[in-house]
């Protein structure tokens, strides 16, 4: 083979485009950080979509341990790159003020793969599409049209016998499921999926926790995108989006029966 064609680490990972997409539009001291900070946790939630998908498809096949290792992987990321939002906060508040207003309308609320990894979970709100560019109105409509993780999961109770009719009786079923750690062949699942929901509730916690550090409650950018983007329409962001929005998202848990089970759960 010519010397010229072998893989190196620069042409297999593509590191001088992935360097060439870090474009700061000021020259604030803090904004590379900014940037960076993100296109990170972007490339985490593509890597954690993929391994969603992987374990939808592995429940659907019967597969459980490979759902739940790709399920314990999505965990490892949320909990391993959440920690990360203290990079951003060695900004301080007042050198983040020096390029904010330059960011509007832009917000993490238009973020796609966030989306993506909430409608793929089982919380989809086709009312978020409104905000959004037609790319990523594409890619949520096919995301709208999926089973969800949910889905799939119930679909399993399903092939097991067990009752699942009606969200009582899923909740009776993953009780019954959840007293017995040592013998249920679902007991492993439902744990793994349980806990991804408890991470990415992480996740939520941790930056709205970041933005009242960095913006305390002032109007978050994303209010003036969503209004532009639909007038007087739905506005998800409510009066003034930021922290007050932000903070209504932390009652979105993606499997909310799983968390009624903890309430139901006794030991005699
Ligand atoms: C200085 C740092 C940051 C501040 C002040 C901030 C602020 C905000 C605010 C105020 C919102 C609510 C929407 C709005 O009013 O615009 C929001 C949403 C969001 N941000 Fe951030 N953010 C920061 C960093 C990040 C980072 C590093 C990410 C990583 C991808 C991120 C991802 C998101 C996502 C996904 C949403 C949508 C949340 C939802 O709708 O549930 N943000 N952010």
């Amino acid at each position: 083979m010519k010397r010229s064609r072998l893989v190196t680490y620069s042409t297999y990972l593509k590191i001088p485009h992935l360097l060439s997409l870090q474009e700061p539009r000021t020259k604030a001291r803090d904004e590379m950080l900014f940037i960076c900070v993100h296109q990170a946790f972007e490339i985490w939630f593509r890597l954690s979509i993929f391994e969603l998908e992987k374990a939808r498809a592995a429940i659907d096949a019967d597969r459980l341990s490979a759902a739940v290792h790709a399920l314990r992987r999505v965990t490892t990321i949320l909990r391993t790159a959440t920690p990360a939002f203290e990079v951003i906060e060695t900004m301080h508040p007042y050198d983040f003020l020096e390029f904010r207003a330059k960011l509007e309308p832009a917000s993490g609320f238009q973020s796609i793969q966030f989306r993506e990894m909430e409608f793929l979970s089982g919380r989809k709100d086709r009312r978020y599409l409104t905000v959004l560019e037609a790319s990523g109105r594409r890619a949520l409509k096919r995301r709208l049209a999926e089973p969800t993780l949910w889905d799939a999961y119930v679909a399993l109770l399903k092939r097991h016998r067990l009752r699942v009719g009606s969200d009582a009786e899923i909740l009776k079923t993953a009780v019954q499921i959840m007293e017995r750690p040592d013998r249920h062949p679902l007991w492993d699942i439902t744990e793994a999926l349980f806990v991804y929901d408890q991470g990415f509730l992480q996740w939520r916690m941790r930056h709205v926790q970041m933005t009242m550090r960095m913006i305390g409650e002032k109007a978050g950018t994303g209010r003036t995108g969503a209004k532009a983007l639909v007038g007087a329409g739905y506005d998800p962001l409510g009066q003034a989006g930021g922290v007050a929005y932000l903070k209504t998202t932390l009652a979105k848990v993606f499997f909310p029966l799983l968390w009624e089970a903890q309430t139901q759960l006794t030991r005699p």
